[in-house]
C-alpha cells in the first residue's frame, strides 16, 4: 500500500518528456532517469542523440532523437510537432541544452556573449514558449524544468565567465516570470541550479584545464563534484504530480557550494 502510494506519487507513466541537449552529460542522465520513472522521452539535439536513445531502449524505455537547435524557432516548432505525431502529447520539458565559455569581459567577443545568452537563455525561452502553446491547445497540465546553475547566483572563481553567469541569472528570473504567466494554464515552471557536475562541460581536459579542477576543490565543502544522477531526484519530483504546488522556484543542488 505504502509502496503503491509512493510509486504513483512520483510516477511519470503515461507522460511524454522532452529533454533538450540530451546527447550526453546531465541531459542524457536526466532523460534516462525520467524514462526509468515511466516517461516516454524525446530528445532535441543538434547532431542526433542515438546513444542516449539506445541506452533508454536497452532498459525497456521509449525514446526518440529529434534534430532541433533550441535557438531556432522553426526547428523547435517542427520538433514539437514531431513529438505530438509520435507520442500524441507532451507533458514535461527539461530545458537542459547549454554552453559555457571561460572568458572574461575583455576576452569574450560580443558575438560569444550573444551566443551564450542565445543558447542558454533565449533557447530555453523558445522551447518553453512552443511547448506551452501545444499544452494550452491540448488543455493539458505541464511541467517545465529549466536547468539554471549556481552561476545564476554567484560569480564563479577563479575562472571568469560573465556571459554564462548572466545567462543563468536570466534563466532563474525567466523561470519565475513564466511560472506566473502560465499559471492560469496549469503549466508549472521551475528551475534546478546544479553546482559543479562531472560532465564533459566540467571535466573534459579540452574544456577545463587541470589546474582549474584543483582550484575548485577547496571551494566545495563536500570535496567533490556531483554525479549527474544526483540531479535526477529533483527532476523527477518537479516533473511529477508530487510537486503540483511547487511553482516558480529554483532548487539548488550544489553540495553546499553556495552555503559558504
Ligand atoms: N556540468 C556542470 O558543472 C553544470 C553546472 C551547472 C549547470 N549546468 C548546466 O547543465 C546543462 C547541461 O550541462 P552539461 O554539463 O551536461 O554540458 P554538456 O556540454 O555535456 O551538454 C550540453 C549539451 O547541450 C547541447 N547543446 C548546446 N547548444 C545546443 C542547442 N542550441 N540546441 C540543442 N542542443 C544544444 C550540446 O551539444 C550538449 O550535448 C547546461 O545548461 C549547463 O549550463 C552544468
Amino acid at each position: 500500500m505504502k509502496e503503491n502510494y509512493i510509486n504513483s506519487l512520483f510516477s511519470l507513466e503515461g507522460k511524454t518528456a522532452l529533454v533538450t541537449g540530451a546527447g550526453r552529460g546531465i541531459g542524457q542522465v536526466l532523460a534516462r532517469d525520467l524514462a526509468r520513472a515511466g516517461a516516454d522521452i524525446a530528445i532535441f539535439s543538434r547532431s542526433g542523440a542515438e546513444e542516449s536513445v539506445k541506452l533508454i531502449e536497452s532498459e525497456g524505455g521509449k525514446a526518440v532523437s529529434i534534430i532541433a537547435d533550441c535557438t531556432k524557432e522553426e526547428e523547435v516548432r517542427a520538433g514539437i510537432q514531431k513529438i505530438l505525431e509520435i507520442y500524441g502529447h507532451l507533458d514535461i520539458v527539461v530545458n537542459n541544452a547549454g554552453v559555457c565559455y571561460h572568458k572574461d569581459i575583455f576576452e569574450a567577443s560580443v558575438e560569444e556573449f550573444r551566443e551564450c545568452i542565445d543558447i542558454n537563455l533565449t533557447g530555453e525561452y523558445i522551447v518553453a514558449r512552443e511547448a506551452a502553446r501545444v499544452l494550452i491547445a491540448a488543455g493539458r497540465p505541464g511541467s517545465i524544468i529549466n536547468i539554471a546553475s549556481i552561476s545564476g547566483t554567484i560569480a564563479n572563481i577563479p575562472q571568469r565567465q560573465v556571459a554564462y553567469n548572466a545567462s543563468k541569472a536570466g534563466v532563474m528570473q525567466m523561470t519565475k516570470s513564466l511560472a506566473v504567466e502560465l499559471a492560469d494554464h496549469n503549466i508549472r515552471v521551475n528551475s534546478i541550479s546544479p553546482g559543479y557536475v562531472a560532465t564533459p562541460m566540467s571535466v573534459d581536459p579540452n574544456f577545463v584545464e587541470p589546474e582549474l579542477l584543483e582550484a575548485w576543490k577547496p571551494l566545495m565543502p563536500m570535496h567533490r563534484m556531483a554525479k549527474p544522477e544526483e540531479l535526477s531526484g529533483a527532476a523527477i519530483w518537479l516533473a511529477s504530480d508530487a510537486s503540483t504546488y511547487t511553482n516558480g522556484v529554483d532548487i539548488i543542488v550544489d553540495g553546499l557550494y553556495t552555503a559558504v
